[in-house]
Protein backbone atom coordinates (compact mmCIF):
# COMPACT_ATOMS: atom_id res chain seq x y z
CA UNK A 1 0.00 0.00 0.00
CA UNK A 2 1.76 3.26 -0.94
CA UNK A 3 0.59 6.57 0.42
CA UNK A 4 1.51 9.67 -1.15
CA UNK A 5 2.37 13.16 0.09
CA UNK A 6 2.79 16.53 -0.58
CA UNK A 7 5.51 18.98 1.24
CA UNK A 8 4.98 22.36 0.84
CA UNK A 9 8.14 24.06 0.87
CA UNK A 10 11.74 22.83 0.38
CA UNK A 11 13.71 24.99 2.75
CA UNK A 12 15.99 23.45 5.66
CA UNK A 13 13.34 21.29 7.03
CA UNK A 14 11.53 20.60 4.02
CA UNK A 15 15.26 19.21 2.69
CA UNK A 16 15.64 17.20 5.98
CA UNK A 17 12.25 15.39 5.53
CA UNK A 18 13.02 15.14 2.20
CA UNK A 19 16.02 13.53 2.57
CA UNK A 20 14.43 10.62 4.80
CA UNK A 21 11.36 9.68 2.84
CA UNK A 22 13.91 9.38 -0.17
CA UNK A 23 16.23 6.88 2.21
CA UNK A 24 14.09 4.40 4.27
CA UNK A 25 16.17 1.78 4.31
CA UNK A 26 17.18 1.01 8.05
CA UNK A 27 14.66 3.13 9.71
CA UNK A 28 10.81 2.24 10.56
CA UNK A 29 9.14 -0.15 7.12
CA UNK A 30 6.36 2.14 7.20
CA UNK A 31 8.69 4.45 5.48
CA UNK A 32 8.61 2.59 2.22
CA UNK A 33 5.01 3.24 1.95
CA UNK A 34 5.84 6.59 1.77
CA UNK A 35 6.13 8.49 -1.45
CA UNK A 36 6.30 12.02 -2.60
CA UNK A 37 4.34 13.12 -5.19
CA UNK A 38 4.93 16.69 -5.13
CA UNK A 39 6.74 19.52 -3.66
CA UNK A 40 5.65 23.08 -3.62
CA UNK A 41 8.68 25.73 -4.03
CA UNK A 42 9.33 29.00 -4.76
CA UNK A 43 12.13 28.29 -7.49
CA UNK A 44 12.45 25.47 -9.83
CA UNK A 45 15.92 26.45 -10.13
CA UNK A 46 17.42 26.49 -7.74
CA UNK A 47 19.91 24.51 -6.60
CA UNK A 48 18.69 21.51 -4.20
CA UNK A 49 20.93 19.87 -1.59
CA UNK A 50 18.02 16.70 -2.49
CA UNK A 51 17.69 14.71 -5.59
CA UNK A 52 14.13 15.15 -6.44
CA UNK A 53 12.80 14.64 -10.33
CA UNK A 54 11.96 17.58 -11.90
CA UNK A 55 8.70 16.65 -12.59
CA UNK A 56 7.86 16.52 -8.80
CA UNK A 57 8.21 20.03 -8.04
CA UNK A 58 6.10 22.85 -8.46
CA UNK A 59 5.38 26.51 -7.96
CA UNK A 60 1.47 26.20 -7.66
CA UNK A 61 0.94 25.42 -3.77
CA UNK A 62 -2.83 25.36 -4.62
CA UNK A 63 -2.23 22.32 -6.81
CA UNK A 64 -0.64 20.21 -4.06
CA UNK A 65 -3.40 20.70 -1.58
CA UNK A 66 -6.14 20.39 -3.75
CA UNK A 67 -4.25 16.85 -5.45
CA UNK A 68 -7.17 14.25 -5.14
CA UNK A 69 -4.12 11.37 -5.04
CA UNK A 70 -2.36 13.17 -2.30
CA UNK A 71 -3.17 11.85 1.19
CA UNK A 72 -1.26 13.96 3.58
CA UNK A 73 0.18 17.63 3.13
CA UNK A 74 3.22 18.37 4.81
CA UNK A 75 3.34 22.06 5.60
CA UNK A 76 7.27 23.63 6.21
CA UNK A 77 6.64 27.16 4.71
CA UNK A 78 6.63 28.33 8.36
CA UNK A 79 5.52 32.25 8.65
CA UNK A 80 1.25 33.00 8.78
CA UNK A 81 0.38 33.16 5.06
CA UNK A 82 0.06 31.46 2.73
CA UNK A 83 0.98 28.35 5.65
CA UNK A 84 -2.80 29.25 7.31
CA UNK A 85 -4.73 29.65 4.26
CA UNK A 86 -2.99 26.11 2.46
CA UNK A 87 -3.27 24.03 5.60
CA UNK A 88 -7.24 25.34 5.59
CA UNK A 89 -7.64 24.39 2.20
CA UNK A 90 -5.77 20.96 2.44
CA UNK A 91 -8.12 20.14 5.42
CA UNK A 92 -11.36 21.45 3.22
CA UNK A 93 -9.93 18.65 0.03
CA UNK A 94 -10.08 15.98 2.85
CA UNK A 95 -6.22 15.55 3.15
CA UNK A 96 -4.20 15.18 6.65
CA UNK A 97 -1.81 17.58 7.56
CA UNK A 98 1.75 17.90 9.20
CA UNK A 99 3.05 20.80 10.01
CA UNK A 100 5.86 22.39 12.07
CA UNK A 101 4.44 25.65 12.13
CA UNK A 102 4.00 27.11 15.94
CA UNK A 103 3.15 30.44 14.98
CA UNK A 104 0.17 29.52 12.91
CA UNK A 105 -0.87 27.14 15.36
CA UNK A 106 -0.68 29.29 18.40
CA UNK A 107 -2.37 31.86 16.41
CA UNK A 108 -5.02 29.94 14.43
CA UNK A 109 -5.14 26.60 16.12
CA UNK A 110 -9.21 26.63 16.92
CA UNK A 111 -10.00 27.29 13.55
CA UNK A 112 -7.68 24.40 12.31
CA UNK A 113 -8.39 21.96 14.73
CA UNK A 114 -12.47 22.56 14.44
CA UNK A 115 -12.25 22.07 10.62
CA UNK A 116 -10.08 19.27 10.98
CA UNK A 117 -12.13 17.62 13.25
CA UNK A 118 -15.32 18.54 11.22
CA UNK A 119 -13.21 16.83 8.18
CA UNK A 120 -12.23 14.14 10.11
CA UNK A 121 -8.65 14.68 9.46
CA UNK A 122 -5.67 15.01 11.62
CA UNK A 123 -3.07 18.03 12.29
CA UNK A 124 -0.34 16.58 13.65
CA UNK A 125 2.53 19.45 14.79
CA UNK A 126 5.44 17.21 16.65
CA UNK A 127 8.17 19.77 15.03
CA UNK A 128 6.25 23.29 16.12
CA UNK A 129 7.73 22.78 19.93
CA UNK A 130 10.99 21.57 20.86
CA UNK A 131 12.36 20.14 17.30
CA UNK A 132 13.32 16.92 17.48
CA UNK A 133 12.25 16.18 21.15
CA UNK A 134 9.02 14.37 21.30
CA UNK A 135 7.11 16.40 23.46
CA UNK A 136 3.76 16.65 21.99
CA UNK A 137 3.09 12.90 21.31
CA UNK A 138 4.07 12.08 24.93
CA UNK A 139 1.62 14.83 26.24
CA UNK A 140 -1.20 13.77 24.19
CA UNK A 141 -0.68 9.98 24.68
CA UNK A 142 2.20 8.91 27.34
CA UNK A 143 1.16 11.40 29.97
CA UNK A 144 -2.05 11.11 29.57
CA UNK A 145 -3.20 9.19 33.14
CA UNK A 146 -1.77 12.29 34.52
CA UNK A 147 -2.76 15.52 36.59
CA UNK A 148 -0.76 17.71 34.96
CA UNK A 149 0.44 20.45 37.27
CA UNK A 150 3.24 22.28 35.09
CA UNK A 151 4.71 22.29 32.00
CA UNK A 152 8.36 24.55 31.80
CA UNK A 153 10.97 24.82 29.39
CA UNK A 154 14.10 26.35 27.52
CA UNK A 155 11.86 26.02 24.14
CA UNK A 156 13.88 28.51 21.95
CA UNK A 157 17.92 27.56 21.11
CA UNK A 158 18.52 30.95 19.72
CA UNK A 159 17.94 32.84 23.34
CA UNK A 160 19.67 29.62 25.21
CA UNK A 161 22.89 30.00 22.73
CA UNK A 162 23.24 33.58 23.20
CA UNK A 163 22.71 33.35 27.65
CA UNK A 164 24.83 30.48 27.32
CA UNK A 165 27.56 32.53 26.20
CA UNK A 166 26.91 35.70 28.08
CA UNK A 167 27.19 33.38 31.18
CA UNK A 168 30.36 31.52 29.96
CA UNK A 169 32.23 34.69 28.51
CA UNK A 170 30.95 37.42 30.47
CA UNK A 171 29.66 39.33 27.22
CA UNK A 172 27.01 41.80 26.68
CA UNK A 173 23.80 40.74 25.03
CA UNK A 174 24.43 42.82 21.91
CA UNK A 175 28.24 41.60 21.60
CA UNK A 176 26.84 38.10 21.53
CA UNK A 177 23.86 38.53 19.56
CA UNK A 178 26.09 39.99 16.85
CA UNK A 179 28.66 37.18 16.95
CA UNK A 180 25.41 34.51 16.57
CA UNK A 181 24.16 36.89 13.58
CA UNK A 182 27.71 35.99 11.69
CA UNK A 183 27.72 32.41 12.85
CA UNK A 184 24.25 31.51 11.81
CA UNK A 185 23.03 30.96 15.25
CA UNK A 186 20.70 33.96 15.34
CA UNK A 187 18.59 35.27 12.66
CA UNK A 188 19.11 38.88 10.80
CA UNK A 189 16.04 40.06 12.10
CA UNK A 190 16.17 38.35 15.69
CA UNK A 191 13.05 39.76 17.04
CA UNK A 192 10.74 36.67 17.26
CA UNK A 193 13.50 34.91 19.09
CA UNK A 194 14.78 37.17 21.59
CA UNK A 195 12.12 39.33 22.29
CA UNK A 196 10.19 35.91 23.59
CA UNK A 197 7.54 35.69 20.82
CA UNK A 198 8.51 31.95 19.55
CA UNK A 199 8.99 30.75 22.93
CA UNK A 200 5.41 31.98 23.70
CA UNK A 201 4.21 30.34 20.54
CA UNK A 202 5.36 27.09 21.70
CA UNK A 203 4.34 27.47 25.35
CA UNK A 204 0.53 28.27 24.20
CA UNK A 205 0.83 25.25 22.36
CA UNK A 206 2.22 22.90 24.88
CA UNK A 207 -0.60 24.47 27.59
CA UNK A 208 -3.27 23.93 25.21
CA UNK A 209 -2.43 20.30 25.20
CA UNK A 210 -0.86 19.90 28.63
CA UNK A 211 -4.46 21.51 30.56
CA UNK A 212 -6.74 20.36 27.87
CA UNK A 213 -8.40 23.83 26.98
CA UNK A 214 -8.24 26.05 24.14
CA UNK A 215 -5.43 29.03 24.97
CA UNK A 216 -5.44 32.50 23.17
CA UNK A 217 -1.67 33.21 21.96
CA UNK A 218 -2.15 37.27 23.55
CA UNK A 219 -2.69 35.49 26.70
CA UNK A 220 1.16 34.52 27.01
CA UNK A 221 2.84 37.16 29.33
CA UNK A 222 6.09 37.53 27.15
CA UNK A 223 9.25 39.01 28.62
CA UNK A 224 12.21 38.70 25.87
CA UNK A 225 16.31 38.51 26.84
CA UNK A 226 17.54 42.49 25.60
CA UNK A 227 17.42 43.28 29.26
CA UNK A 228 19.46 40.65 30.47
CA UNK A 229 22.89 42.43 31.35
CA UNK A 230 25.85 40.51 32.42
CA UNK A 231 26.01 42.45 35.26
CA UNK A 232 23.07 40.29 36.25
CA UNK A 233 24.08 36.91 35.38
CA UNK A 234 27.39 38.04 37.09
CA UNK A 235 25.26 38.66 40.42
CA UNK A 236 22.69 35.63 39.60
CA UNK A 237 26.36 33.38 39.70
CA UNK A 238 27.31 34.74 42.91
CA UNK A 239 23.93 33.80 44.66
CA UNK A 240 24.23 30.34 43.38
CA UNK A 241 21.61 30.80 39.97
CA UNK A 242 21.86 31.20 36.29
CA UNK A 243 19.49 32.59 34.16
CA UNK A 244 17.61 31.17 31.34
CA UNK A 245 14.40 32.35 29.04
CA UNK A 246 11.51 29.90 30.50
CA UNK A 247 8.39 29.24 29.13
CA UNK A 248 6.09 28.53 31.78
CA UNK A 249 2.67 27.07 31.64
CA UNK A 250 1.62 26.10 35.88
CA UNK A 251 -1.70 25.55 37.79
CA UNK A 252 -2.19 28.18 40.12
CA UNK A 253 -3.26 25.64 43.42
CA UNK A 254 -4.96 28.32 45.02
CA UNK A 255 -7.95 28.81 42.11
CA UNK A 256 -7.09 26.46 39.55
CA UNK A 257 -6.18 29.23 37.11
CA UNK A 258 -3.31 28.79 35.01
CA UNK A 259 0.04 30.85 34.58
CA UNK A 260 1.18 31.58 31.17
CA UNK A 261 4.59 33.57 30.81
CA UNK A 262 7.29 33.71 29.11
CA UNK A 263 10.80 35.78 30.75
CA UNK A 264 14.30 35.26 31.60
CA UNK A 265 13.93 33.64 35.35
CA UNK A 266 16.90 32.92 37.72
CA UNK A 267 17.20 29.43 38.28
CA UNK A 268 19.29 27.69 41.23
CA UNK A 269 22.26 25.57 39.56
CA UNK A 270 20.76 22.51 41.04
CA UNK A 271 17.49 22.99 39.17
CA UNK A 272 17.16 19.86 35.88
CA UNK A 273 16.87 23.12 33.53
CA UNK A 274 19.86 24.87 34.66
CA UNK A 275 22.17 22.71 33.00
CA UNK A 276 20.65 23.02 29.23
CA UNK A 277 23.09 25.05 27.81
CA UNK A 278 24.06 26.38 23.93
CA UNK A 279 21.15 25.73 21.62
CA UNK A 280 19.80 22.33 23.52
CA UNK A 281 16.04 22.43 24.31
CA UNK A 282 14.28 21.21 27.40
CA UNK A 283 11.39 20.57 29.05
CA UNK A 284 10.18 19.73 32.58
CA UNK A 285 6.73 18.33 33.03
CA UNK A 286 5.33 17.73 35.99
CA UNK A 287 2.09 15.27 36.93
CA UNK A 288 0.40 13.58 39.21
CA UNK A 289 1.06 10.44 40.06
CA UNK A 290 4.48 11.04 37.46
CA UNK A 291 6.00 13.41 39.67
CA UNK A 292 8.75 14.81 36.71
CA UNK A 293 9.91 14.26 33.37
CA UNK A 294 12.07 15.93 31.43
CA UNK A 295 12.68 16.03 27.87
CA UNK A 296 16.19 17.28 26.29
CA UNK A 297 17.95 17.53 22.68
CA UNK A 298 17.65 19.05 19.87
CA UNK A 299 15.36 22.13 19.35
CA UNK A 300 15.44 23.01 15.93
CA UNK A 301 18.40 21.59 12.19
CA UNK A 302 17.20 19.99 9.48
CA UNK A 303 17.82 16.91 10.83
CA UNK A 304 16.24 16.72 14.28
CA UNK A 305 13.27 18.89 12.72
CA UNK A 306 12.41 16.59 10.03
CA UNK A 307 12.72 13.09 12.83
CA UNK A 308 10.02 14.91 14.05
CA UNK A 309 7.82 15.68 11.00
CA UNK A 310 8.26 12.06 9.65
CA UNK A 311 7.24 10.44 12.63
CA UNK A 312 3.51 12.80 12.46
CA UNK A 313 3.24 11.37 9.29
CA UNK A 314 3.98 7.32 10.46
CA UNK A 315 1.58 8.44 13.09
CA UNK A 316 -1.11 8.74 9.82
CA UNK A 317 0.02 5.93 7.76
CA UNK A 318 -0.50 3.92 10.56
CA UNK A 319 -3.86 4.86 11.43
CA UNK A 320 -4.84 4.82 7.79
CA UNK A 321 -3.29 1.61 7.19
CA UNK A 322 -4.75 -0.17 10.52
CA UNK A 323 -8.40 1.48 10.33
CA UNK A 324 -8.94 2.91 6.99
CA UNK A 325 -9.54 6.21 5.19
CA UNK A 326 -13.21 6.59 6.39
CA UNK A 327 -12.38 6.10 10.38
CA UNK A 328 -13.21 8.19 13.51
CA UNK A 329 -10.67 10.58 14.57
CA UNK A 330 -8.65 8.82 16.83
CA UNK A 331 -8.95 10.84 20.25
CA UNK A 332 -4.87 9.92 21.24
CA UNK A 333 -3.95 11.42 18.35
CA UNK A 334 -6.48 14.60 17.20
CA UNK A 335 -6.91 17.73 18.91
CA UNK A 336 -10.48 18.89 20.45
CA UNK A 337 -10.55 21.20 23.85
CA UNK A 338 -13.62 23.07 23.07
CA UNK A 339 -13.33 25.96 26.23
CA UNK A 340 -10.98 28.43 27.24
CA UNK A 341 -8.56 28.34 30.27
CA UNK A 342 -8.66 30.35 32.49
CA UNK A 343 -5.64 32.89 33.03
CA UNK A 344 -4.07 33.52 36.02
CA UNK A 345 -3.45 37.47 35.81
CA UNK A 346 0.24 38.38 36.14
CA UNK A 347 -0.79 40.62 39.27
CA UNK A 348 -1.76 37.61 40.93
CA UNK A 349 1.71 35.55 40.60
CA UNK A 350 3.12 33.98 43.22
CA UNK A 351 7.24 34.25 42.34
CA UNK A 352 10.31 34.83 43.84
CA UNK A 353 11.85 38.53 42.68
CA UNK A 354 15.94 39.73 41.57
CA UNK A 355 16.06 43.21 41.92
CA UNK A 356 18.98 45.65 41.39
CA UNK A 357 19.05 49.15 42.50
CA UNK A 358 21.81 52.18 41.99
CA UNK A 359 21.54 54.09 45.23
CA UNK A 360 23.33 57.33 46.28
CA UNK A 361 25.78 56.25 49.02
CA UNK A 362 23.91 57.89 51.54
CA UNK A 363 23.12 56.82 55.06
CA UNK A 364 19.46 54.62 55.51
CA UNK A 365 19.06 53.71 52.09
CA UNK A 366 18.64 50.00 53.26
CA UNK A 367 15.86 51.21 56.16
CA UNK A 368 14.23 52.79 53.18
CA UNK A 369 14.24 49.75 51.35
CA UNK A 370 13.00 47.91 54.20
CA UNK A 371 10.54 49.96 54.81
CA UNK A 372 8.90 50.00 51.52
CA UNK A 373 9.02 46.31 50.76
CA UNK A 374 7.43 45.81 54.15
CA UNK A 375 4.62 48.10 53.82
CA UNK A 376 3.38 45.97 50.80
CA UNK A 377 4.38 42.70 52.66
CA UNK A 378 7.48 41.42 50.58
CA UNK A 379 9.66 39.86 52.44
CA UNK A 380 13.39 39.65 51.55
CA UNK A 381 15.71 36.65 51.25
CA UNK A 382 18.94 37.97 50.79
CA UNK A 383 20.30 41.87 50.39
CA UNK A 384 23.73 42.29 49.25
CA UNK A 385 25.23 45.14 48.35
CA UNK A 386 28.96 44.21 46.48
CA UNK A 387 29.90 47.04 44.09
CA UNK A 388 29.61 50.82 42.72
CA UNK A 389 28.69 51.65 39.06
CA UNK A 390 30.81 54.99 39.70
CA UNK A 391 29.93 56.65 42.19
CA UNK A 392 26.48 54.84 42.31
CA UNK A 393 26.31 52.03 45.27
CA UNK A 394 24.85 48.70 43.63
CA UNK A 395 22.40 46.86 46.02
CA UNK A 396 20.94 43.40 44.68
CA UNK A 397 17.54 41.78 46.32
CA UNK A 398 16.31 38.20 46.22
CA UNK A 399 12.99 38.33 47.45
CA UNK A 400 10.94 35.39 49.27
CA UNK A 401 7.43 34.49 47.62
CA UNK A 402 5.24 37.58 47.32
CA UNK A 403 1.94 38.03 45.05
CA UNK A 404 3.47 40.20 41.95
CA UNK A 405 1.20 42.69 42.32
CA UNK A 406 2.11 43.39 45.47
CA UNK A 407 5.74 43.68 44.55
CA UNK A 408 5.07 46.32 41.89
CA UNK A 409 3.71 48.26 43.98
CA UNK A 410 6.46 48.09 47.09
CA UNK A 411 8.68 48.98 43.57
CA UNK A 412 6.96 51.75 42.21
CA UNK A 413 7.46 53.66 46.09
CA UNK A 414 10.97 52.80 46.11
CA UNK A 415 11.56 54.33 42.73
CA UNK A 416 9.87 57.23 44.18
CA UNK A 417 12.67 57.39 46.90
CA UNK A 418 15.56 60.50 46.94
CA UNK A 419 18.27 57.66 47.26
CA UNK A 420 17.14 55.67 44.39
CA UNK A 421 18.89 56.57 40.83
CA UNK A 422 17.46 53.80 39.21
CA UNK A 423 16.39 50.20 38.85
CA UNK A 424 17.97 48.74 36.14
CA UNK A 425 16.90 44.43 36.33
CA UNK A 426 14.27 43.27 37.75
CA UNK A 427 13.65 39.55 37.34
CA UNK A 428 11.56 36.14 38.01
CA UNK A 429 13.20 33.82 40.69
CA UNK A 430 12.26 30.57 40.60
N1 LIG B 1 14.13 29.89 16.22
C1 LIG B 1 13.93 28.72 16.99
C2 LIG B 1 14.98 28.64 18.09
C3 LIG B 1 14.02 27.44 16.23
O1 LIG B 1 15.91 29.44 18.13
O2 LIG B 1 14.87 27.75 18.91
C4 LIG B 1 12.73 27.05 15.57
O3 LIG B 1 11.72 26.84 16.48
Amino acid sequence: MAFSIGLLGLGTVGTGTAKILLDPSGRHPLLQEIKIKRVGVRSLTKPRQVQLPQEVLTTDLEAIVTDPEIEIVVELLGGLEPARSLILQAIAFGKHVVTANKAVIARYGDEIFTAANKAGVYVLLEAAVGGGIPVIEPLKQSLGANRIQSVMGIVNGTTNYILTQMTQKGADFQAVLTAAQKLGYAEADPTADVDGLDAADKIAILASLAFGGRVKREDVYTEGIRGVSAVDINYADKLGFVIKLLAIAQKTQSNNSLQLRVHPTLLTKTHPLASINGVDNAILIAGEPLGQVMFFGPGAGAGPTASAVVADIMNIVGVLISCGKTATLDPLLSCSPQDYCDITPMDELVTRFYVRFLCRDVPGVMGHLGTSFGNYHVSLASVVQIGFQEELAEIVVVTHNVKEGDFRQALAEIGNLKAIATIPSVLRVL
